[in-house]
């Protein structure tokens, strides 16, 4: 059987995939299982689909791994995410690092419990200076709350003069969110067969191309995500244009 990778046109990649990791509690209750046995599957897709990134070449790839509204789950849960999220940069670090891959964080991060703070400050800094794959962990993380806190700093800057207030502008935001130093996703990927966005990356996807998968996220796999690639290769993103606009660009 022929590789589905060869059907991958890599002068047209993506850049930057951002993914919705959604259905891990379900596939561990169609199993039988407590809800963090899916979630520990749910690293191991983590690993398979980081692995398929750098395998194709993407650029960044941005995971939501933790909500603002998940600090709602049940406190077992919860303790049960950050310890999994320990015990994966502790499994993964050396080879992530010497895959050359940069781990980056966006959200609250002063939510976190101190040793997940520490722990991921450890990860980034031992990382910095790769240049292969940009990890972007999504924790602790919402758009709403990004977008009010990068609201916040702006009138900061404004009162204190740094910046004039008629010269906000789209490029002036986008550099003051936690996602300044990445661009925007072309393509996002949700699981699970919900059609929704969950307070993700609401300024950033704008113009990016939604994937929709009945997949849940523990049996979603290299497979799955290289068709999300080529569905994605398949559509004509025209930004506002018109068709044969982008045709003679
Ligand atoms: C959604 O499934 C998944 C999450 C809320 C967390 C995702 C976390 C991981 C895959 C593991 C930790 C991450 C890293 C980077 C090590 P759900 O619980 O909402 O599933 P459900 O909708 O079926 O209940």
């Amino acid at each position: 059987m022929t590789d589905i990778k060869t059907k991958i046109d890599s002068n047209n990649l993506p850049q930057h995939v951002a993914i919705i990791m959604d259905g891990n509690g379900r596939w561990a209750k169609k199993k039988n299982k407590l809800r963090i046995f899916g979630h520990q599957k749910g690293v191991k897709t983590v690993k398979e689909i980081v692995k398929a990134s750098i395998e194709i070449g993407i650029k960044y790839l941005t995971i939501y791994a933790f909500s603002k509204e998940n600090w709602q789950r049940p406190k077992t849960e919860i303790e049960g995410l950050m310890s999994l999220l320990i015990s994966a940069i502790d499994g993964e670090l050396g080879e992530l690092h010497e895959n050359n891959v940069k781990i980056n964080t966006i959200g609250d991060f002063l939510s976190l419990p101190d040793y997940v703070q520490k722990k991921i400050s450890y990860a980034i800094e031992k990382t910095k200076n790769n240049t292969g794959l940009n990890l972007i962990i999504a924790l602790s993380y919402g758009s709403r709350h990004e977008i009010t806190e990068m609201t916040k700093n702006l009138v900061k800057e404004v009162l204190a003069g740094k910046i004039k207030s008629e010269d906000i502008n789209q490029e002036i935001i986008q550099q003051h969110l936690m996602t300044a130093a990445f661009p925007d996703p072309e393509l996002l990927i949700r699981t699970s067969g919900e059609y929704r966005i969950s307070n993700f990356l609401l300024w950033q996807i704008a113009y990016t191309e939604l994937y929709f998968t009945d997949k849940l996220w523990p049996e979603f796999g290299r497979e799955d995500f290289f068709k999300a690639i080529i569905d994605f290769q398949e559509r004509e993103r025209r930004f506002g244009k018109i068709s044969e606009q982008i045709n003679n660009e």
